[in-house]
């Protein structure tokens, strides 16, 4: 199968409809990453996208829809703060966990009772969901357990010749996934960080709680079990303040004949004048749009890539955070892939 890119052009939209209705899978820009897309009514469809991922069957997908009304024939109930927390986030790279009326394929939610569903803001991930007028099934568009795609690139590198299709919208300006809030309960739960952080949700709903898994517990985010976002190169993970360490393991690797490269805060990077550096930036939200897009090519150029974790913590750099640690092999326990 040849893997067309199109970005917007006559006839675009046709050929996503085209495909879509005949059961594949299209690949699609949204805000945050680019996502494998399938009708979420097709059982046939939903299971090629587990198929073509190799995506374990217990972890279940986001359904994303064209407009907040398309969410309410899809859920059973609604909270009075879930529909505070729409009105002011949707669409957005917010993902809202309901009690699912069941409408879609099983093989969405893996037989859970819930649904996942998201309101994309990205005008092609718009115009794509308004002209198929179905809910749209999509994972991150990456082979399992690799690095989320922040570009058609990406994706055509995970999936050349297994789809049809990849609707080219530019790289994402988000660039990591979106915030999964479970609203199931009497408090807004945060089962993924990301982009809409829990002080914002808070801002909304009063209150906000985040989500971790006790030691044993099957975890609510089914995913959650997985490790996920790694580089295909071998990783090493530090503290600013065990730099000497880290520069350290940088100079022994290379004596060995490898390639280390840093990737760090450009701080960090200007102190490590002379070394190979990849720039994650330096507030949350560039560090949130560059991770991804650095951690492949990371694991072109490098044999060995070096994170260090960077300084500030709060707001978008929790989402931010909890990526790199999960790519970094520092922290398992993880969600999805
Ligand atoms: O930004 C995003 O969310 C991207 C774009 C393409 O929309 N999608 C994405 O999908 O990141 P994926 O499949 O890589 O991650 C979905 C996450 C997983 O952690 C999964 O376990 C969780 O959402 N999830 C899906 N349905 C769920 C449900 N019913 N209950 C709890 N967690 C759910
Ligand atoms: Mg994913």
């Amino acid at each position: 199968m040849e893997t067309q890119i199109v970005s917007r052009s006559h006839g675009w939209l046709e050929l996503a409809k085209k495909y879509i209705e005949a059961g594949e899978v299209v690949a699609f820009h949204t805000e945050t990453v680019y996502g494998l897309g399938a009708n979420a009514l097709s059982d046939e469809a939903v299971l090629k996208i587990f198929e073509l991922k190799g995506r374990p069957a217990d972890n279940p997908l986001i359904v994303h829809v064209h407009r907040e009304y398309d969410i309410s024939p899809l859920i059973d109930s609604e909270p009075s703060y879930a529909a505070a927390l729409r009105r002011a986030f949707l669409p957005g790279p917010l993902t809202m966990v309901y009690p699912s009326t069941g409408k879609v394929s099983k093989h969405v939610s893996c037989g859970l009772n819930t649904l996942a569903i998201r309101v994309p803001s990205s005008p092609t991930a718009q115009e794509f969901l308004k002209a198929v007028d179905l809910p749209i099934a999509a994972p991150s568009a990456n082979l399992s357990k690799h690095v989320s795609p922040v570009s058609a690139r990406h994706v055509y590198e995970d999936f050349s010749g297994k789809i049809p299709l990849i609707l080219d919208g530019g790289a994402c300006s988000g660039g990591i996934e979106s915030t999964v809030l479970d609203c199931t309960g009497e408090v807004p739960q945060i089962l993924r960080e990301g982009l809409v952080t829990r002080e914002m949700i808070s801002s909304v709903a009063g209150e906000c709680v985040i989500y971790h898994a006790q030691k044993g517990e099957k975890p609510k985010s089914p995913g959650m079990a997985y490790k996920h976002y790694s580089p295909r190169c071998k990783t090493a993970f530090f503290n600013e303040d065990r730099l000497d360490e880290a520069v350290s393991l940088y100079n022994e690797a290379e004596k060995k004949g490898e390639t280390p490269c840093f990737l760090c805060e450009s701080d960090v990077c200007a102190l490590l004048h002379g070394f190979r550096t990849l720039d994650l930036g330096g507030t949350g939200e560039v560090m949130a749009q560059r991770l991804y897009d650095l951690l492949r090519k990371g694991e072109k150029t490098a044999t060995l890539l070096i994170g260090v974790e960077p300084k500030e913590k709060g707001g978008v750099m929790a989402g931010v955070l909890n990526r790199m640690r999960r790519a970094f092999g520092v922290e398992h326990g993880t969600e999805e892939s």
